[in-house]
């Protein structure tokens, strides 16, 4: 770790419709009561590369893989110049919502070398902690269809997300702590908090 990282970067993975979203904003507002600086943040991020990339969603084949992974690529870099690495530097709580281990397991899926996506994410700070959800792919996909409503996009059909999953079970790397999201939001949110608790205390 750089010496000037004097922050948190916690980030959240898994398939989607496993509730992290829902967690990381269950875990800001705990951050938040306990008086620390919260940051939180997503990517795909809302700028120039992140925006083309949800242009995506619903015509994914209309380029090629290696050219979605540039996309992802360039959004994220955009992401740790103006966000993530400022606030590592100033001593802040990041919480991110996806982040490289969802390029690892979703355009690993899609057929890239696993190996080389992570070695072209590089120049990505790398996280203190990633917490990856995962739950039965049926549960998501309801959560999805039925919870919010919503068709599944071109990163969403059933098969590639048992791919996807796949990815996110065979990855090993020493700051991944894996979380049983087919439990209630209360129960995830207490292992989340008590994964995190250590960290917390090194910070200050
Ligand atoms: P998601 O978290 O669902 O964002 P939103 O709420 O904007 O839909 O992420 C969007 C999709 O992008 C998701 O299905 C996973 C995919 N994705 C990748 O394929 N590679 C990546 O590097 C990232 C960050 C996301």
């Amino acid at each position: 770790m750089p010496a000037n990282r004097t922050g948190l970067l916690i980030v959240f993975e898994g398939t989607d419709g496993t509730g992290k979203s829902t967690q990381l904003q269950l875990l800001a507002k705990a951050l938040k009561e306990k008086g620390l600086p919260v940051v939180t943040t997503r990517e795909p991020t809302e700028g120039e590369y992140g925006q083309k990339i949800r242009q995506l969603y619903a015509h994914r084949h209309t380029v090629s893989l290696e050219k979605e992974l540039d996309l992802f690529l360039a959004d994220r870099k955009e992401h740790v110049e103006q966000l993530l690495s400022p606030a590592l530097e100033s001593g802040k709580v990041i919480l991110c919502d996806r982040y490289y281990l969802s390029t690892v397991a979703y355009q690993g899926a899609a057929g890239l070398d696993p190996q080389l996506i992570l070695t072209r994410n590089d120049f990505a700070p790398e996280p203190d902690l990633a917490l990856l959800f995962h739950a039965p792919i049926q549960t998501g996909v309801n959560r999805i269809t039925q919870g919010r409503g919503e068709e599944l996009n071109d990163f969403e059909k059933e098969d590639y997300l048992h791919q996807v999953a796949s990815m996110f079970a065979q990855m090993k790397l020493p700051f991944i702590r894996r979380i049983d999201a087919a439990r209630t939001i209360e129960a995830i949110h207490s292992d989340v908090l008590g994964l995190v608790q250590p960290l917390l205390e090194k910070l200050q």
